[in-house]
């Protein structure tokens, strides 16, 4: 049989999708299925927003492209808009990509430049956990623990210091504080690096899809940002898949605390309308670069017209129908409808904040010892739910597994909650018993 045309992976999911609207993706066969994922963690207003496809139709109707470095009014009122209303206080500086990869690379040059501009040429390494994804390019597959998606590729991306990532479930310590042991482990990388050469720390406030939606401990992030001012290193914060309210308050970093350097978010920005996601800085570290004369260089889709107007017509949407306060309201829904699963014989863990929710499934719960890889857990339990009409997201990395993630939609019901969540226990129970017999 000849393998079809697309995609590059081993696992399509079956049947076409020809039509999304509200929380349900609609497939060529007639069958509705919930979109619990929100595709890929990114749909946030839902789908079918007529608003949004008219408001990107107009703008590109006025306005085909012009390069990055014109101001557009598409641009210049999204950039308006993300620094008045939206970004942390500290962050004045937008730069536009049209992928999370694209962004976090962006945002790697970003503090090199900053870094080498300020005089600190040797500060060159940039540390990354060792549960984290920040993207798929050979520069960000370096400062990605994700060996599912960089195996094979060893000679192609620049290995740079791993430093451990918080996984209160395995490693809950035996330290009275585990943030700060957490947050410790970090200087002690840098101090055997040798400050001297560490540019900065990259890390998502709150684990998305490579660890499922794991809150980090208490104390964490403020040790670790002192951590980060006394060695001069410069904070990323990836909010790729946590940020525009995902987690119930704009950003993850409002509610960890942090005060970032620079912070990536984009996912539910434009909700999947429009690829956009944004690099947003602190003017203290863009003053380098202009007195440099050091342009960090823009791809030619950056902050295109169209991504621009649907991003700004979400943002309408989530401000008008205020969605980031639903989403702190269906915390609660989520927690107590998911709560029932603590008690099943192979889930772990049930974590999570906002409307991102992480399920770990272990074959042995007393000792945690996951199914082996063969058994493909987790894909048997995406492939029962979407035969019963409810799609989750394959979180993980391979060594960290099997942990199904969900991200549904900010308008999903509570009723829609509960029939998510009884789907997710009839596909666990179907491919555990099916996984045991393996
Ligand atoms: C935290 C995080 N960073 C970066 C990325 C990469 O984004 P993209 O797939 O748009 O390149 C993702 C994608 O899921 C992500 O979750």
């Amino acid at each position: 049989m000849t393998a079809p045309a697309w995609p590059f992976i081993p696992v399509p999911f079956g049947t076409p999708v020809v039509r999304s609207e509200g929380i349900y993706l609609y497939t060529k066969d007639g069958r509705r299925i919930i979109d619990a994922a929100g595709g890929a963690v990114i749909t946030s207003v839902g789908h079918g927003r007529v608003e949004v496809a008219e408001a990107t139709a107009k703008a590109m109707t006025d306005m085909t492209y012009a390069c990055p470095p014109f101001p557009t009014p598409q641009r210049d009122a999204l950039v308006d808009r993300l620094v008045e209303r939206w970004l942390p206080k500290n962050l004045k500086r937008v730069w536009l990509a049209s992928g999370g990869s694209e962004a976090v690379d962006g945002a790697m040059r970003l503090a090199r430049h900053y870094q080498y501009l300020s005089g600190r040429h040797a500060k060159t390494k940039i540390l990354y956990r060792d549960i984290s994804y920040h993207g798929a390019t050979l520069a960000t597959l370096g400062i990605s623990g994700h060996p599912g998606r960089r195996t094979g590729l060893e000679d192609m991306w620049v290995d740079q210091p791993a430093v451990p990532a918080p996984y209160p479930l395995r490693y809950a310590g035996d330290e009275p504080d585990m943030g700060k042991a957490y947050a410790d482990a970090i200087e002690e990388v840098i101090l055997a690096e040798g400050p001297d050469t560490v540019c900065a720390l990259v890390a998502e406030a709150m684990t998305g899809s490579s660890g499922g939606a794991i809150v980090p401990p208490e104390g964490y992030w403020a040790r670790v940002q002192e951590i980060c001012k006394r060695h001069n290193v410069v904070l990323i914060i990836d909010e790729v898949m946590t940020g525009f309210g995902r987690t119930g308050t704009k950003f993850a970093c409002d509610w960890a605390g942090i005060t970032p350097d620079i912070m990536i978010s984009g996912k539910s920005l434009a909700c999947g309308y429009a690829p956009i996601v944004g690099v947003f800085a602190s003017d203290e570290i863009v003053a380098p670069l202009n007195k440099g004369n050091t342009a960090l260089m823009f791809y030619t889709y950056g902050g295109a017209v169209g991504p621009c107007a649907a991003a700004l017509s979400v943002l309408d949407i989530m401000e008008r129908e205020k969605l980031v306060e639903r989403v702190a309201m269906m915390e609660g829904v989520m927690e107590r409808a998911l709560a029932p699963l603590r008690q099943h014989a192979h889930v772990a863990e049930v974590r999570g904040r906002g409307m991102l929710w992480g399920i770990e499934i272990v074959k042995d719960r007393a000792t945690l010892e996951p199914f082996p890889m063969s058994a493909n857990l987790t894909m048997g339990i995406i492939n029962k739910g979407l035969s019963d009409g409810v799609y989750f997201y394959p979180a993980g990395t391979g060594q960290v597994r099997d942990v199904i993630v969900l991200g549904p939609p900010y308008i999903t019901t509570e009723a829609e909650i509960e029939e998510i969540v009884a789907v997710l226990k009839t596909s666990i129970d179907f491919a555990v018993a099916k996984a045991m017999a393996h």
